[in-house]
C-alpha cells in the first residue's frame, strides 16, 4: 500500500512538473526608451526620420497607429526577419547585423513614443 502512494505521488508530481513547463508564459519584454534612441540614431534614422525609400516616418502617426495595431509581437517579429510591405523593403534589423531582438524592441518603442502612439 505504501509502495502505491508513493507511486502515485510519483506520477502525480512528474504531471505537475510538465504541465508547469508547458504553460509557463513567454518572458515578456519591456522597452528600454534610452537604448531605442541610441540604436535609432544609428540604424534606423535613415529610413524612418523622414520616411525614405516607403518607411514610416516618425512624424507620421497614423502610419505608426496601423503598424502598432499589428501587435508589438508580429511588428518586433518583422523588424528581425525583414518585412515585405506595400510601401516598401524593410530590411533585416534594418541592416543592424550587430543588433540584438532587444536591441530592435527598443528602437521601435522609441520610434512608437516618437509618433505619440502606444503598442499592444
Ligand atoms: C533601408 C531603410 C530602412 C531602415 C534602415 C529601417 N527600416 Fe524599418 N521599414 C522600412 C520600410 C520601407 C518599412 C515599410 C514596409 C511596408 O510597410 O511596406 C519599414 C517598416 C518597419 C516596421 C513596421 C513593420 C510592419 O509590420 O509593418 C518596423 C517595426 C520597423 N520598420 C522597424 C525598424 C527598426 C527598429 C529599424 C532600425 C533598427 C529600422 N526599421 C530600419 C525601411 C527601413
Amino acid at each position: 500500500m505504501k509502495k502505491l502512494m508513493m507511486i502515485v505521488f510519483a506520477v502525480g508530481m512528474f504531471g505537475l512538473f510538465l504541465s508547469s513547463c508547458g504553460e509557463a508564459p513567454p518572458k515578456k519584454m519591456t522597452v528600454n526608451i534610452e537604448n531605442g534612441k541610441v540604436i535609432y540614431d544609428k540604424a534606423c534614422i535613415a529610413c524612418h526620420w523622414k520616411g525614405v525609400a516607403g518607411a514610416a516616418a516618425l512624424t507620421d502617426t497614423p502610419r505608426w497607429e496601423t503598424i502598432a495595431a499589428k501587435g508589438m509581437d508580429t511588428i518586433h517579429q518583422h523588424s528581425i526577419t525583414g518585412f515585405q510591405g506595400e510601401y516598401g523593403v524593410m530590411p533585416e534589423r534594418g541592416t543592424c547585423t550587430a543588433c540584438s531582438d532587444q536591441d530592435m524592441y527598443d528602437a521601435i518603442g522609441y520610434m512608437l513614443k516618437q509618433a505619440g502612439v502606444s503598442a499592444k
